[in-house]
């Protein structure tokens, strides 16, 4: 394996990310670790990760500088090449003139070095850095220069100490992961022979140690991280773990079922399932405001879970589907805090439980992989994303039973015609919203004065910008003359064609 030690890069966890692609298992680990417990854990290589600080700041990241004694190749990104300059003998780091930000240029000198094998001599690669390596240190080679940074890359063959003062494993480093690969297979010497199977069998060993005989609880919410953890602990610790599943009558359609089915059925989870419809409908009975409606659904969502907690004996552990970007986000040892993470955060206070998270080291996609390898249903696992206040934010303003039947009967009408017209894969989301407008129409000889439906449907890669999908037209026409027909109170439907931004996926 490959350790990556970090130093508090937004990037570290994707460094990680790519040489696991490759078949080689890497784990990102504390700065703070010893040469002598790195030592112990026999890695093939250790990369040091970039990280905010400069290394002259009073409270920079630093390193136990035994490592470089450990006969053990190194590989110091963006920060981590500069504390390795720092740390050895003739290495000097210097505040740049002008910080740097963005994709440069570089140039490959030398004869065809180790880490630049075979690639271009010119290549584009992705800075992000205040500080820079004026001098390398004794027995290194400058390999590589740009405009505003002489000195790009530093090598010592002798030694397998590199350092690059971009960042290989952001996408926007054209040749970024061919130079990782050569360093986990060329310089450290790496067999690609981990897999996603390992995964899941070092998971659960961990899971297994962590729990010993005590329970875990679980919330569900039918969404794919949850079922996910819930399967994998199953698999680990079989009836140790119970799980709720609240149902707040702002599902789509089948929705609650097709999880206890699933999930209780064939996967054999203990799962209580809560009918707190009423509950939710009454606190919302009245209210219009978007955030009102968001701040009700999510805080009768921890009372209807604490409830049910509350009524449990001799639970020690809650588990989260907490993926690494919802950490990254929140802030970690050495990250910033970018927005606060979401959780259940209002259990009671008496109740003292430990987190069990074994997702948050994937990524959203690796957690479909894990799921595919679990032996998860392919409908489940790749499910499109679904907001924790469900309809509740599809019905525009007051939300009424009547109006969430709507939704939910176009929406499966919706549904049915994306997957029958084999749209489901390249459409990332689609749904259907109620604005509550009436308007007149005609059906058969009479006058109607019903509903509008609005159908939402978009392409995006991660739901921070999206274009609205370009369905169809005669797809659009049957989805339309279907809801018109088979959907009661609605006599027009109209498609949403704005991107994001300026629109946001959803409509509240
Ligand atoms: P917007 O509407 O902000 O949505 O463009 C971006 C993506 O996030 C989903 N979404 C939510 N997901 N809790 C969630 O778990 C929420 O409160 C929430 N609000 C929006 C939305 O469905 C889209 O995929």
């Amino acid at each position: 394996k490959i350790i990556v030690l970090d130093f508090g890069s937004q990037y570290n966890q994707l460094i990680t990310r790519r040489i696991r692609e490759f078949g080689v298992y890497s784990e990102l680990l504390s700065h703070k670790l010893t040469a002598q417990e790195i030592k112990a854990m026999n890695p093939k290589g250790i990369i040091f990760s970039g990280g905010p600080n400069s290394v002259y700041d009073d409270d920079a990241f630093k390193v136990d500088p035994e490592i470089f004694n450990l006969g053990i190749p190194v590989l110091g990104i963006c920060y981590g090449m500069q504390l390795m300059s720092h740390l050895l003998p003739g290495g000097k780091v210097e505040a740049a003139d002008n910080k740097e930000y963005g994709k440069a240029t570089i140039t490959i000198k030398g004869d065809n070095p180790v880490m630049f094998k075979d690639l271009p001599k010119e290549q584009t690669v992705w800075m992000s850095h205040g500080d820079l390596v004026t001098q390398a240190p004794e027995g290194f080679e400058v390999v590589a220069t740009s405009a505003n940074c002489p000195i790009a890359s530093i090598a010592n063959d002798e030694k397998k100490f590199y350092g690059l003062q971009f960042h290989p494993e952001v996408r926007n480093s054209e040749f970024g992961n061919d130079i990782l690969r050569h360093f986990a297979f060329d310089v450290c010497g790496a067999q690609n022979n981990w897999s996603m199977d390992d995964f899941i069998d070092m998971q659960i060993a961990k899971i297994r140690e962590t729990v010993g005989d005590k329970k875990v609880l679980l919330g569900l919410s039918g969404g794919v991280d949850s079922s996910v953890v819930g399967v994998l602990l199953h698999k680990a610790i079989g009836n140790q773990l119970t799980s709720i599943f609240v149902d707040h009558g702002l599902l789509r359609k089948g929705e609650a079922d097709q999880v206890m089915d699933s999930l209780g059925g064939k996967f054999g989870l203990n799962i209580i399932q809560v009918d707190a419809k009423d509950r939710f409908l009454n606190k919302l009975a009245g209210v219009s405001d978007p955030e009102k409606k968001r701040k009700i659904i999510g805080n009768e969502f921890i009372r209807v879970f604490d409830d049910e907690a509350a009524k449990l004996d001799g639970i020690e552990f809650l588990a989260q589907g907490t993926l690494y970007t919802d950490i990254i986000e929140s802030g970690t040892d050495t990250a910033q805090t970018i927005k606060s993470h979401h959780n259940v955060g209002g259990l009671p206070k008496d109740i003292q439980f430990q987190l069990i998270e074994p997702l948050n080291t994937l990524f959203k996609d690796e957690v479909r992989e894990l799921g595919e390898k679990l032996g998860m249903p392919h409908e489940l696992v790749w499910r499109q994303p679904f907001p924790g206040p469900g309809l509740g934010i599809r019905v525009i303003g007051e939300i009424t039973e009547e109006k969430l039947q709507i939704v939910r009967d176009s929406d499966l009408i919706l549904r049915e015609e994306i997957a029958k017209h084999g749209l489901d894969k390249e459409i990332w989301q689609y749904f259907t919203v109620l604005p509550g407008i009436r308007s007149v129409g005609v059906m058969g000889d009479g006058r109607t004065y019903d509903y509008t439906v609005g159908i939402r449907a978009v392409t995006s890669i991660d739901g921070m910008t999206a274009d609205f999908a370009q369905i169809p037209w005669d797809v659009l026409q049957e989805i339309s003359v279907r809801i018109v027909n088979e959907v009661a109170h609605v006599n027009r439907v109209v498609y949403d064609i704005t991107s994001k931004p300026p629109a946001t996926i959803e409509w509240e």
